[in-house]
């Protein structure tokens, strides 16, 4: 089955340079009409400047593709609502976002500044908000929307200085989470991917031969495959150096403690079984949790 981008209109987040470059092309070069959105600043995310952008414009339109080139800062809602209007006023609808624009000011949480903190959470999380709150209307009255949210290992798993990308990755998730019941009778799938990839962004976090293995062309399958019409929603896939897995939410069985018997010293005797990696249920959704929980104290009630 080969996946086609035909008639299609997607706008990628920045997508001037690393992960974001190599999806606009490959959904250019499947058809897609791309609107390459990068406000071109340092690692840091400072400075600014379409130049970005404009380079893959050039680069699309050089391999006989349609793409649109937007500056806009993802962090100013009213930036993205432009970016949005723009690409319906060029060319007539939206129907995927890939929300890929990222920076790092990675510190200690004893060194980081709340500034820093701030401006992290800002670009990954709210800025990911901003560009999904300018598509949604667009993708509800079409009935046909992909988003995709870039999380990372760092917010699932941790890593060592990055309280703030963490955070704001992980924060992600949640957010996929809840647009995808709020995307369903719209038609609109909600996925994320969990790239690993040398870019500007970890080039110097890695070894060479690390790095040799992590093309950002390995990431892109994945990213395509989640924002395509036959695409799963509130689905993670951790992508790179050839490999795709699914991440997973799960919980376990718990224990259960008795009425009498609910104190922090039960939980902390009950702490080797509960913390044990068995019997493990991925819960479809907030409410499954609550009603687990409660039928199995109903259960117990009706037992005594
Ligand atoms: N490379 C990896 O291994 C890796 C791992 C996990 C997650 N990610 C995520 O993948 C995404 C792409 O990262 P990359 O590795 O290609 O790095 P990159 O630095 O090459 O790309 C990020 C792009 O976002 C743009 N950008 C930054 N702030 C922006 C803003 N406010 N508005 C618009 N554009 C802005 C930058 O100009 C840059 O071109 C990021 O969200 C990153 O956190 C990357």
């Amino acid at each position: 089955m080969s996946i086609s981008y035909e008639g299609r209109v997607a706008i990628v987040t920045g997508a001037g340079g690393g992960l974001g470059r190599a999806y606009a092309l490959e959904l250019a070069r499947r058809g897609a009409k791309v609107v390459v959105n990068d406000f071109g600043g340092a690692r840091d995310g400072r400075g600014g400047s379409s130049a970005a952008a404009e380079a893959v414009v050039a680069e699309i339109e050089a391999q006989g593709g349609a793409a649109l080139a937007d500056g806009g800062n993802v962090t100013d809602f009213s930036q993205m609502e432009a970016l949005a209007a723009r690409a319906r006023e060029t060319f007539g609808r939206i129907d995927v976002l890939i929300n890929n624009a990222g920076i790092l000011r990675d510190r200690t949480f004893a060194k980081m500044t709340m500034d820093d903190f701030r401006a992290v959470v800002e670009v990954h999380l709210i800025g990911s908000a901003n560009a999904t709150k300018a598509v949604w209307e667009t993708m509800r009255e079409q009935g046909y929307g992909r988003v995709l949210m870039t999380s990372s290992t760092s917010g699932v798993y941790g890593n060592f200085g990055q309280a703030n990308y963490g955070a704001a990755k992980a924060g992600l998730i949640g957010l996929m989470n809840v647009l995808h019941f709020e995307g369903q009778k719209y038609g609109i799938h909600v996925n994320a991917v969990l790239p690993t990839a040398a870019t500007r962004m970890t080039g110097d976090m890695m070894e060479e031969e690390t790095l040799a293995h992590l093309s950002p062309e390995n990431v892109v399958p994945a990213a395509l495959y989640l924002t395509s019409e036959g695409a799963p929603s509130r689905t993670a896939l951790l992508a790179g150096a050839g490999t795709v897995a699914r991440l997973a939410i799960v919980e376990n069985q718990g224990v259960y403690l008795p009425e009498g018997d609910r104190t922090p010293e039960a939980v902390a005797e009950a702490f080797g079984t509960l913390a044990k990696l068995e019997g493990f249920i991925e819960t479809q959704n907030g409410l499954d949790h609550v009603e687990r929980i409660v039928a199995r104290a109903r259960d117990a009630k009706r037992a005594v």
